[in-house]
């Protein structure tokens, strides 16, 4: 399996906060890959140096063999690397489908991504119309964005992201704000969007059934560093991600530091 992203030596502080900690990361194409940890551990953080809104004070950042590391982001998205916020980022006076034109039509403005990832010369309204099929958004298409539930906003701030026909989609939170019982069938969708596309993806997840349901691999993160990075039965079991992400109590071998 070829490495996609690689992520070298990454540190970031801010003031006396490590919010990234000697980061390496490879990640192979295709790969569905999950990252966990309490509040304010770095996962944010390291999803904005990948995406070019943070830069590391020292590493560096390689996407399909090329070093992204000092690139802006929008030139970061017009190689294929795209994002959603932890917060969606949508016009909310605007409907669903307007929405959706928004983005191609920056896309289709900037004269990279779109056309550059490979995409086939199809117009901005067949672009949308494929967006909306996928992510099952069809029957909000004329819905404004700003009254929907906080699960459909999700599903289009992540067809907003698709827009671009990225290689690697990094999901700040997608299920964040949404009900227990709405968050597997967004989801379902989501991937079901995303095997569709053969996108590489990263999200950050708080709730471990859903990380481990959908993903192949986990990254726990914990004060800036990766404190474990395997399969999800793996890491999910490591005494270390019990204790300062999950936060169940777990008997320390070497002190009982507490969790954020
Ligand atoms: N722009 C910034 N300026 C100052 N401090 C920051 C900045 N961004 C992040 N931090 C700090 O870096 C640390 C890591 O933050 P980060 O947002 O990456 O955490 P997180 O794992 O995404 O947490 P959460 O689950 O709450 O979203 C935190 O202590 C945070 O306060
Ligand atoms: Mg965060």
């Amino acid at each position: 399996m070829a490495t996609i992203l690689d992520a070298k030596g990454l540190n970031k502080s801010f003031g006396a906060v490590t919010a990234a900690k000697d980061i390496h990361v490879a990640v192979e194409a295709d790969s569905i890959v999950g990252l966990i940890g309490s509040n304010g551990a770095g996962k944010t953080t390291f999803i904005n140096m990948v995406t070019g809104y943070l830069k590391p004070d020292t590493g560096s950042i390689v996407f399909n063999g090329r070093d992204i590391t000092a690139l802006r982001p929008r030139n970061i998205t017009r190689l294929g690397i795209c994002r959603s916020f932890q917060i969606p980022q949508l016009f909310n006076s605007m409907t669903v489908g307007e929405n959706l034109l928004v983005g191609v039509g920056i896309v289709a403005g900037t004269g990279g991504g779109w056309a550059a990832a490979g995409a086939t010369a199809s117009s901005p309204a067949a672009v949308v119309d494929t967006m909306l099929d996928r992510f099952g958004l069809g029957h909000v298409r004329d819905r404004q964005a700003g009254l929907l539930p906080e699960g459909t906003r999700k599903l289009l701030d992540i067809a907003m992201a698709m827009v671009v026909q990225p290689r690697i989609l990094l999901l700040d939170e997608p299920t964040s704000g949404v009900s227990a019982d709405e968050k597997f069938t967004l989801m379902d969708m989501v991937m079901a969007a995303v095997r569709e596309s053969r996108v590489t993806v990263l999200f950050v997840e708080h709730d471990m059934e859903i990380v481990e349901r959908y993903t192949q691999r986990i990254l726990a993160f914990y004060e800036g560093r990766i404190i474990a990075d395997g399969v999800p039965s793996h890491v999910l079991a490591d005494p270390e991600v019990r204790r300062y992400v999950i936060g169940e109590h777990v008997p320390a071998a070497e002190g009982t530091a507490g969790h954020a």
